[in-house]
């Protein structure tokens, strides 16, 4: 049977991202919902992985015989101990524009110097296999809390995520750029190589049999 990718997510920018960097697979690669799976999962984790996990599980009891990813990802700030970390969509209502949630933090940190203004941007990815192995991996950016809102490009906490060596803010950069760069583009390439590897070595197995 032809060995298929799903990406448990709804997300079409996400989806975009997906198949730039895993296309090199050779399989062929859909989201949940084009296969129009709908299943409530409640993300009770305690890390982005955990969370990743609990999502491509929940959707791999219903595609058994599929490759099925998640991913979990969020912004970390160094000086609020890591916050909003796995609460970032959550962080002040998942109502709540993010223009209101990128001044709240940029008011949290006024006045705070430079050096205390790290921050990054993770990713995990987990894989569920027809085989019932799961692997997780995670990808990250680093960068610091700018001082301003800049930028349109992107979304969330782009606009106040600043990449000192590009001296933008991610939502200043543009898509191509930001993927190659991204906590989600370095969690996806891991997650390509996890898998190219696995099957190249299930295809030697399976030619000694
Ligand atoms: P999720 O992984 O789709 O649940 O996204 C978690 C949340 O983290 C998003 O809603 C954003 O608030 C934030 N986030 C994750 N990745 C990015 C990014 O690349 N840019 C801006 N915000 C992000």
């Amino acid at each position: 049977m032809e060995k298929r990718i799903v990406f448990a997510t709804g997300n079409q920018n996400k989806m975009t991202e997906i198949r730039m960097i895993l296309e090199d697979l050779g399989m062929p690669i859909y989201s949940m919902n084009e296969l129009h799976i709908d299943t409530d999962i409640v993300e009770d984790g305690i890390s982005f992985e955990e969370n990743a996990e609990i999502k491509a599980r929940a959707v791999a009891r219903l595609l058994p015989h599929d490759i099925v990813l998640a991913d979990d990802s969020g912004l970390e700030i160094d000086y609020l101990d890591g916050a909003p970390g796995i609460y970032s969509s959550r962080f002040a209502g998942e109502d709540t524009s993010y223009d209101i949630k990128n001044r709240i933090f940029l008011d949290k940190l006024e006045g705070v110097p430079e050096e205390e203004r790290t921050a990054r941007f993770v990713c995990a990815i987990a894989a569920v296999f027809p085989d019932g192995n799961v692997e997780t991996v995670r990808g990250t950016i680093e960068g610091q809390i700018a001082h301003e809102i800049a930028g349109e490009n992107g979304f969330g906490y782009d606009p106040i995520f600043y990449v000192p060596e590009y001296g933008c803010t991610t939502a200043e950069m543009d898509p191509e750029k930001k993927n190659a760069l991204s906590h989600r583009g370095n969690a996806l390439r891991a997650m390509r190589k996890i898998i190219e590897e696995k099957y190249k070595k299930d295809e030697v197995e399976d030619e000694s049999v």
